[in-house]
């Protein structure tokens, strides 16, 4: 049994037909449907229900995808970590979700540069839904992002939890308050969330904290992403809610005021490929934690 085989297997067990297998894979479909055969004649059991349409998978069919799929994620992880070890000169890429950059990301990337000049460090926005891809891809090595995913090749840790505040038009009617303000307050208000695309996102988030507090806000728009939103707010088209970092966007015409509800907080993420125990990972948390303790910041420390 060879790697092809698994990774043809895969693809018509996802795509449950053929011709699209075939498509997915760049090859014609007869050279597929005998690769299939060869591999059911190697195991000596059938995979796929003969005739079946849509295509179903026998009991040892989903055995076989279930443990195929972990094996490809690695041999693509070791070919990815393979190519960085043997690369001479260090490199670190780093993605990121946008509102980290207006908050803590340029000192952590700072401090990461002042102590190891000799690694190259590139960044890349992106939503956390782009940065596991990319992972995966070897695109990049670490990303700090805000969504949880099961994904088992994607090691995952939290650094903190972030407080979500709102942000309102100045002259807004909420604007001149001293105090906070809660989600109950929000409702009637017309709410600009982001990014539309890929899902989930942090606008799954907003919406998931106003539904845990048992409430739905009246007007909801999808914007692509965060800047967007923000220079929407600033025009009076309505209010945002985002993570407590943005307030360093200082955005004219745009008040910040924090949300009090308990649970109106969003992680921030750092992930790396599950395998990847890379020194370079490791002095990157090193450095996230560091700026933690100057800030004062209150984190438990997670290990690679
Ligand atoms: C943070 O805000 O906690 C953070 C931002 C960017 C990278 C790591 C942590």
């Amino acid at each position: 049994m060879e790697l092809r085989h698994l990774r043809y297997f895969v693809a018509v067990a996802e795509e449950r037909n053929f011709t699209r297998a075939a498509e997915r894979l760049h090859i014609a479909q007869p050279p597929l449907s005998r690769q299939i055969q060869q591999l059911e004649e190697d195991l000596g059991v059938a995979l796929i229900e003969k005739g079946s349409r849509p295509l179903k998978l026998t009991e040892a069919g989903q055995f076989f995808l279930a443990h195929a799929k972990p094996l490809l994620d690695q041999v693509r992880d070791l070919k990815a970590m393979t190519q960085r070890v043997g690369k001479l000169e260090r490199t670190l890429s780093v993605g990121f979700v946008a509102s980290t950059l207006y908050g803590l990301l340029p000192d952590i990337i700072r401090r990461y540069r002042e102590r190891h000049p000799e690694v190259e460090v590139t960044l890349h926005e992106m939503t956390t839904v782009e940065q596991l891809k990319a992972l995966k891809e070897g695109r990049i090595d670490v990303g700090f992002g805000r969504i949880k995913s099961e994904d088992p090749s994607i090691r995952r840790i939290r650094l903190r939890d972030e407080r979500m505040v709102v942000a309102l038009p100045s002259g807004h009617r909420l604007a001149e308050r001293k105090e906070g303000v809660r989600l109950r307050d929000l409702i009637h208000e017309p709410l600009l969330v982001y990014p539309k695309a890929p899902r989930p996102s942090f606008a799954d988030q907003v919406l998931a904290a106003f539904s845990e507090a048992n409430l739905t806000p009246d007007h909801v728009t999808e914007v692509r992403e965060l800047q967007i939103a923000m220079g929407l707010v600033a025009a009076g088209q309505g209010i945002s809610i985002v993570p407590e970092s943005v307030l360093g966007m200082h955005h004219r015409n745009v008040v910040y005021l924090p949300i009090e509800d308990d649970h109106a907080f969003s992680p921030v993420l750092f992930s790396v490929r599950h395998m990847d125990r890379s020194p370079e990972l490791e002095n990157m948390l090193a450095a996230v934690y560091s700026i933690y303790d100057d800030m004062g910041l209150r984190y438990e420390m997670g290990r690679l």
